[in-house]
């Protein structure tokens, strides 16, 4: 992909996809030079313009969890800087999708990003897809310890390989399966088309479940379901919901048999760019703002829930614990078949870490 598809870009007009198309047509006539041209521009702030500013890209709507958590760091940014630094933020995939948004960071088109954890691996670091075992996370308390604890840490100081900056999790909570059709037991899968993320682990998880994975942006997701290109889809239900995935999905099981979580992610020349109080100042208004994301994921994933049982085009399945089983024992596999890919010693210490926290 060449260097000059990640150009700064211009903030696109309204409608943003339009306006990201005509700053994606222009993209080649602005130079290269503009690639890693300076991160923060050297001109000082005006009354109207601040100092810095950080754009933040994102893939979903500003109504989920992650909306809303990217929209609280710009306020609080912006409020405890007095408007010297400002932050943009770019939802619903406007300026980049899943397939590009990392190297976007990556040339310096874009300042923050926040991937949901499966989508790391296509950039090289598929330790990651440990978060996506599918039915092994039993809440997200046992998630958190992953997260807060040293494996955690040292999966964000793995970064560092791609020339990026890890700054900390969040979550969206746990997975749903959808089609058209209930999705309740392991032979409900065979021969469906379903719509993944970059992820081998998933894709693993729907194979061994005799499902097709398809690997397509979330942005697109919605219209290959629409069109038939795929058959069902999995997502937490403030997803599913504010895509309006229900319009095109009869059925929604609620397996909660995997993980959806997010990390922060800069590029390093930013982060070293920045003078100790303003890299502070950010650092601890994304704390709070990733903190208030996890406060408002349960809620939001519950009253997309209840807005789409309101909606009356999907019916909702809620599994036994018989069911549930039954797919966790189907699913077994998944761990072996992909130990090599994620790495046995990530894999050891996952596994440790679980362990103690059931002690
Ligand atoms: C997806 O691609 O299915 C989701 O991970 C999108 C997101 O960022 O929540």
């Amino acid at each position: 992909m060449p260097a000059d598809r990640f150009a700064r870009p211009a903030l696109p007009t309204s409608p943003v996809h339009a306006g990201r198309r005509r700053w994606l047509a222009g993209a080649g006539t602005r130079a290269a030079a503009l690639a890693g041209a300076a991160l923060l521009p050297a001109a000082r702030a005006t009354a109207s313009s601040p100092e810095i500013t950080l754009r933040f890209s994102h893939v979903v709507a500003e109504e989920t969890p992650k909306g809303l958590a990217a929209n609280r760091f710009k306020v609080l940014v912006q409020e405890r800087s007095d408007g010297r630094i400002g932050v943009q933020v770019f939802p619903n995939a406007q300026l980049y999708g899943d397939a590009d948004e990392m190297q976007a960071l990556q040339f310096g088109a874009v300042d923050l990003v926040a991937p949901s954890l499966s989508k790391f691996g296509r950039i090289g670091l598929p330790e990651f897809e440990l978060f996506d075992l599918p039915l092994l996370f039993d809440d997200l308390a046992a998630v958190r310890r992953i997260t807060l604890g040293p494996l955690g840490q040292r999966l964000l100081h793995g970064l560092a390989r791609q020339g990026l900056v890890g700054l900390g999790y969040f979550d969206n909570g746990f997975k749903q399966m959808s089609a058209n059709r209930p999705l309740l037991a392991p032979q409900d899968f065979a021969g469906l088309r379903m719509r993944v993320q970059a992820s081998q682990v998933i894709a693993a998880q729907m194979r061994t479940l005799g499902a097709r994975p398809v690997t397509l942006p979330f942005s697109e997701t919605r219209r290959a379901l629409a069109s038939g290109v795929v058959d069902g889809t999995e997502n937490p239900v403030s997803n599913f919901w504010t895509q309006a995935m229900h319009q095109v999905q009869t059925d929604l099981s609620l397996t909660n048999h995997g993980y959806l979580g997010y990390a922060v992610v800069t590029h390093q020349r930013l982060w070293q760019q920045l003078n100790t109080h303003d890299r502070a100042l950010i650092n601890q208004a994304l704390q709070e703002a990733l903190a208030f994301g996890n406060q408002i994921a349960d809620a939001q994933n519950d009253n997309a829930l209840t807005a789409l049982r309101q909606a009356g085009t999907t019916r909702v399945h809620t599994l036994t614990a018989a069911q549930r089983d039954r797919l966790r024992q189907a699913v077994l596999p998944v761990q072996q078949q992909l130990a090599r890919r994620i790495g046995p010693t990530w894999l050891q210490l996952l596994h440790q870490a679980l362990a103690r926290q059931t002690h």
